[in-house]
């Protein structure tokens, strides 16, 4: 077996300069707002990986099962010498492609590229204990400036999975499509895992569990801004929320304000204010539908969509190639 190599594009103090400016501008914008990239440090990532145990939350598990089920037909299909996974995490349901890669023949090289260094490397070396023909090369950055650094060459599949393109606004989306777009040549594959637009009830309670999981979660970013930032939010005056909403059909998760108080982020010299019933908006979870997310695809310069969804149309696995 090679040992997997590892580039790192985003240092530690690249990362709390972003943070500095995503808060600032943030919590002083007249909704309050963070970006949901904050929630990952350690402790984020292992209350998301409980997330996705959890029985409410059904995307992780239905996309596990259309992997399972439609890795060997994605393979004969496309053939990729190279997969190149953005927001790897803990690459688990990655290795359900690999080995049906693996087992079509063509696959050399896995790239997975994450924020978390921690949770790459450990991705990155159980990936290549596992499939020792395979070069792992893991890429360490933020998904969208990463796309410059990916090894170019050999029939790459560029996959996307877990429901992550849901977390941009439409034209962060189109942005990032057609940037990928632009680091791929005719002929490669982008493979994209989406959750669907469905029942409203069965959405708001995948981001709002009975156990309380997600609220913890959803917390969590204060204590990341508490710890890096010096800040002093008290996170029993904060409430989670999950709403739907029907207009962009998205799921959007807040943490609201119990009292009036201030807050202090020290690092940032500054003092935020928060009515009580205030909101902070947290994340956006797009849900998608196939002739839209074809639409953003082919707009993007990626046609002959196919796809594989569950029997309740919950989630969707899809596939395209570059024209
Ligand atoms: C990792 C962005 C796909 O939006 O479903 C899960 C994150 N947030 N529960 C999602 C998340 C709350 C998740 N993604």
């Amino acid at each position: 077996m090679s040992a997997p190599t590892l580039e790192v594009y985003t240092a530690p103090e690249q990362l709390t300069a972003a943070l500095r400016e995503d808060a600032a501008r943030g919590l002083t914008a007249s909704s309050k707002w963070l970006p949901p990239k904050w929630f990952y440090d350690a402790r984020g990532s292992e209350l998301f990986e409980r997330i996705t145990r959890l029985p409410e939350y059904y995307p992780t598990r239905l996309e596990r099962a259309l992997l399972e089920r439609h890795a060997p037909e994605i393979a004969a299909a496309t053939s990729p010498r190279t997969l190149v996974e953005l927001g790897s995490g803990s690459s688990e349901k990655t290795r359900l492609l690999l080995r049906a890669f693996v087992a079509e023949g063509s696959l050399r090289r896995y790239v997975p590229q994450d924020v978390s260094e921690t949770a790459l490397r450990a991705a990155a070396r159980r990936i290549a204990a596992e499939f020792p023909a395979l070069d792992v090369h893991g890429v360490v950055g933020d998904f969208t400036d990463s796309l410059h650094h990916l090894p170019r060459g050999g029939r790459r599949m560029i996959a996307f999975l877990g429901g992550t393109l849901g977390n941009l606004v439409p034209d962060e989306r189109r942005e990032f499509l057609s940037e990928i777009a632009d680091v791929t040549r005719p002929g490669e594959y982008l493979l994209l895992g989406v959750a669907l637009v469905t029942d409203p009830a069965v959405l708001v309670r995948a981001y709002d569990d009975a156990a309380g999981v997600t609220a913890q979660f959803d917390l969590n970013v204060l204590s990341v801004l508490n710890k890096q930032l010096g800040a002093d939010f008290d996170l029993d005056r904060f409430r989670h929320v999950a709403v739907w909403d029907p207009v962009h059909e998205w799921i959007e998760m807040r943490l609201e304000a119990t009292t009036e108080m201030m807050v202090r982020v020290a690092d940032l010299g500054i003092t935020v204010p928060f009515a009580a019933g205030e909101q902070i908006r947290t994340e956006i979870s797009a849900k998608f539908r196939l002739d839209g997310i074809r639409a953003e695809l082919d707009a993007a310069g990626f046609g002959d969509m196919q796809s594989w969804t569950d029997e309740e149309d919950r989630f969707a696995v899809v596939c395209a190639r570059r024209h």
